[in-house]
């Protein structure tokens, strides 16, 4: 992958990931042409009444526009009425609910599908904003329709300071050091941690392709739980090391060095730490944005080979694998899964990002009972020929 990318204005990815990944920011002048009108203000707002989606509506008081207020989803027609005149909504995994915008993760071949949290979309109408304020996340903006001014300044951490009493976690100051109006198209890199302030020049949509990270608290929360499912575990352990008198109110040594030994033989002697680490990185963010499939037994997918479906991804779900000697093991949205030798090699091209097409290679009935269970769980889906991006 070491060809220049246009979505990196013509530096390679390998140069983007030592220079500017997670270390400073990039502005790419029409990164993505085509991302420009796939969404209007309208579709934005319309979506935004969606019982389901997760949304927020951000609004600044006209006699004040220090005074903050949020508004999280569900969001009614009620909300949007007596606007003030500087708001933005925002929606996010808009990539859940557009195959036009899920398709514009795979101009990031370069960051793999674990790191994806979702695309959000902002809609504002002129002097709009969300303040100044830092991330924790790695974020690509990317301008859809109309024009947003893009201001960036200090780094900042866990210790910075916010304005106090306000519903945003939002800087009382920004030292500016960029100061950049985004077209239709433009792309800007920002970094964690790095304070950004965006202000809409006119009515305008950014997408905020977002990327995420485990912590260890969570890791540590996965593996608990993977241990507590263990039958076998909850058997007391044996008192082997009672070979002496020790005092009453005492624990040993020894005594801990026992019982914490029987900790570390668990964790290294069992796949527990890799399942509860992929089971988690599998996790869907928005499960509730998983459809519900329609049940499709073999026979049904048997007569559908050679008539130009091609099999994908769903965009709400996550699909990982991990490839060591020659084995490969699959996770689904959250939980480890059981594939045929025959299927791995199709599965792996999804997870992958690639949609293939379901054709004669297919009729194998091990091959079509995998593809049915992933299809009644709605981790992949087959797109007919029509609706194909
Ligand atoms: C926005 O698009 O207005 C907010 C995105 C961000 O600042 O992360
Ligand atoms: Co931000």
């Amino acid at each position: 992958m070491s060809q220049p990318l246009d979505v990196l204005g013509g530096i390679t990815a390998e140069q983007f990931l030592a220079e500017y990944w997670q270390k400073k920011p990039l502005l790419v002048r029409n990164a993505i042409p085509e991302i420009a009108n796939i969404l209007e203000p309208n579709d934005v707002l319309e979506l935004a009444l969606d019982e389901n989606v997760t949304a927020r509506l951000i609004k600044q008081k006209d006699r004040d526009p220090n005074q903050w207020s949020v508004k999280s989803s569900p969001l009614l027609k009620a909300d949007f009425q007596k606007m003030p005149k500087l708001w933005t909504l925002l929606v996010q995994a808009i990539d859940h609910y557009s195959f036009d915008l899920a398709a514009m993760w795979k101009k990031f071949p370069f960051i793999p599908q674990w790191r994806r949290d979702d695309i959000m979309v902002s809609y504002a109408p002129q002097g709009g904003s969300v303040g100044k304020h830092f991330d924790f996340y790695d974020v690509f903006l990317v301008q859809g329709y109309g024009h947003r001014r893009w201001q960036l300044g200090q780094m900042c951490d866990a210790e910075t300071d916010f304005v106090a009493g306000q519903p945003l976690k939002l800087l009382p100051e920004m030292d500016v050091n960029f100061d950049e109006v985004l077209a239709p198209g433009d792309l800007l890199y920002v970094p964690p941690g790095l304070s950004h302030y965006g202000v809409a020049e006119d009515d305008c949509l950014t997408y905020s392709f977002g990327f995420r990270m485990p912590n260890v608290s969570d890791m540590m929360d996965r593996v608990g739980d993977k241990f507590s499912d263990n039958e076998a575990l909850r058997n007391p352990l044996t008192d082997i090391i009672r070979d002496q008198v020790s005092k009453v109110g005492e624990v040993t040594g020894n005594e801990l060095e026992y019982l914490k030994t029987k900790i570390m033989e668990q964790l290294h002697n069992s796949n527990v730490l890799e399942d509860a680490i992929m089971s988690l990185m599998s996790e869907p963010k928005y499960p509730e944005n998983i459809p519900e499939a329609e049940e499709i037994g073999t026979g049904d997918l048997m007569e559908a080979i050679d008539q130009g479906y091609r099999i994908m991804l769903e965009p709400a779900s996550r699909l990982l694998y991990t490839e060591e000697d020659d084995e490969i093991m699959f996770w689904a949205n959250g939980e480890g899964i059981c594939i045929s030798e025959q299927f791995t090699q199709s599965l792996k091209q999804i997870a992958d990002g690639q949609d293939i097409l379901f054709d004669e290679n297919f009729a194998d009935e091990d091959i079509l009972e995998d593809m049915a269970a992933l299809l009644n769980d709605s981790v992949i889906m087959l797109v007919p020929p029509a609706e194909e991006e």
